[in-house]
């Protein structure tokens, strides 16, 4: 195949999304629609990727980094004017180069490839990706002559009552010869219902010319959704997490309830890991193998070991090691990092804190800024006193170390190794190893006291 470019048309502001977000930064499965389209055009083989910014230009640079070029489309004049910002970039290039919408973040990276080959074998100028739609409404539509061959794309603001019931749509999704495209565009004018230039002209443009243009029919036209407002949003998100979680069952992920399932589209799985109903996992998350996750647990940008239950808990900005187990009703806040076997028990807050192999904090604590060594067994209602109310400061609880029940450690204090906190115990001063510490009241016992109340 010839050279291969690409142009994303990323510019708009997106008026239906009524947002303050740019529309093509919409998550998608957690992930910007326009790093959906980057990501999967990267899969194919491409020279380079120019990205068409206007509105919020800065934020989608700062989204897709060094992954694209970027020209600027100061005014928003319409498709084909976004694309010609494009000409200083790629102008004098000789090959293939794809366009495609920013808010298309469904189109697969094979669709594109089809769409590309089917092209080579036309040998034509243009190729369009068209689908057709139950419901065409706000598409443009492909409108062909006797001889079956695509003439022009009319849009839905432009159609009359015959072409308003062609069911061909446009996708917004194209293939060019590069230097056709170029010299086209300059012919495109804006004398239609929105006063723009519109992209798909150029199409009508090479036809006249007598040159080669053709379509590419995609079968599934969910794959083509083009998102202008938040119920495409909504359709969006849920057939691509239905493929996210394809792919994982196809992995060999049990998911027992799908539909209560949120995966995130950077997220990653092992094998024979079960996610029970109500479990959200976001961002860049990575689960092991063995793993039972949930019921009802919210996961975000952790690493989870092998072997690991977590349930009805919520972990974020952590790490968990393997054959651990966290909850019911865990909270592990950021940069929680626990080793292997270690036990989190219910209404359990752990935050900014390292738990070695084998340490069990079973029920109601607060664990923060600590460093808790292997072994190390916590007391139901253990608090480490980690804040002044200005400043933060650690705990430091050595190996094997036993802490009772109902003790607060005020930090800073180190408990050495093998030490053994009394139960009910304030603990203001560092204990040394193997020691026990007591510091409590001390019972007193007032005997008949009782009666002398009455
Ligand atoms: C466009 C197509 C329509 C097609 C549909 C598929 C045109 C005129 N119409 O319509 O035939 O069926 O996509 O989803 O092309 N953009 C810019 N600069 C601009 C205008 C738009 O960068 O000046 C970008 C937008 O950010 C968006 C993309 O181009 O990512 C498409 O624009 P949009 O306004 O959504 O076009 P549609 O009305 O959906
Ligand atoms: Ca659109």
């Amino acid at each position: 195949m010839a050279n291969i470019y690409a142009v994303i048309l990323a510019a708009g502001q997106g008026t239906r999304m009524k947002s303050k977000l740019y529309k093509v930064l919409h998550p998608v499965c957690g992930k910007p629609m326009v790093q959906h389209v980057v990501d999967n055009i990267h899969s194919l083989d491409v020279e380079r990727i120019v990205t068409i910014v206007g509105h919020g230009a800065e934020m989608v640079k700062e989204q897709l980094g060094d992954k694209s070029e970027y020209a600027l489309q100061a005014e928003q004049l319409g498709t084909a004017h976004a694309v010609q910002q494009a000409e200083s970039a790629l102008g004098n290039e000789e090959g293939t180069t794809l366009v495609i919408c920013g808010d298309t973040p469904l189109i697969r990276p094979e669709t594109m490839q089809a769409l590309l080959a089917h092209h080579n074998e036309q040998n034509a100028k243009a190729t369009i990706l068209t689908a057709v739609a139950e419901n065409p409404t706000g598409y443009g539509r492909i409108i062909r002559d006797e001889a079956g061959q695509v003439a022009q794309i009319v849009e839905q603001k432009d159609a009359n009552d015959a072409q308003k019931l062609v069911t061909e749509i446009n996708t917004g999704t194209y293939c060019f010869d590069n230097k056709a495209l170029f010299e086209t565009l300059k012919l495109v004018g804006n004398d239609n219902a929105q006063g723009e230039y519109y992209l798909p002209d150029v199409i009508e443009i090479l036809q006249k010319q007598g040159e080669v243009v053709t379509a590419y029919v995609t079968p599934d036209f969910n794959e083509t959704l083009g998102v202008n407002d938040r119920v495409a949003l909504a359709e969006a998100e849920t057939l691509m997490q239905a493929r996210i979680q394809e792919t994982h069952m196809r992995n060999g992920v049990t998911i027992l309830a799908p539909h209560s399932t949120s995966i995130s589209a950077d997220a990653v799985i092992g094998r024979d890991t079960v996610l029970k109903p109500g479990v959200v996992i976001e961002g860049h998350t990575t689960i092991g193998e063995d793993c039972i996750i949930g019921p009802n647990s919210h996961i975000t940008n952790s690493t989870i070991g092998n072997a690991t239950a977590i349930k009805n808990s919520v972990v974020t900005d952590s790490t968990v090691g393997d054959e651990t187990a966290v909850g019911p009703f865990a909270h592990l806040r950021p940069q929680s990092d626990l080793g292997n076997n270690v036990k989190i028990g219910n209404f359990v807050e752990v935050k900014k804190s390292v738990l070695q192999e084998g340490a069990k904090v079973s029920h109601l604590s607060y664990i923060g800024d600590a460093k808790v060594g292997k072994d190390v067994n916590i007391g139901c209602g253990s608090i480490t006193v980690n804040y002044d109310g200005k400043n933060k400061f650690e705990t430091v609880i050595e190996d094997d170390a036993f802490i009772g029940c109902n003790s607060n450690l005020v930090a800073p204090v180190t408990v050495g190794k093998g030490a053994f906190v009394a139960a009910g115990s304030t603990v203001t001063k560092d204990v040394p190893a193997d020691a026990l510490a007591i510091a409590r009241a001390r019972q007193e016992n007032k005997l008949d006291y009782v009666n002398k109340l009455k």
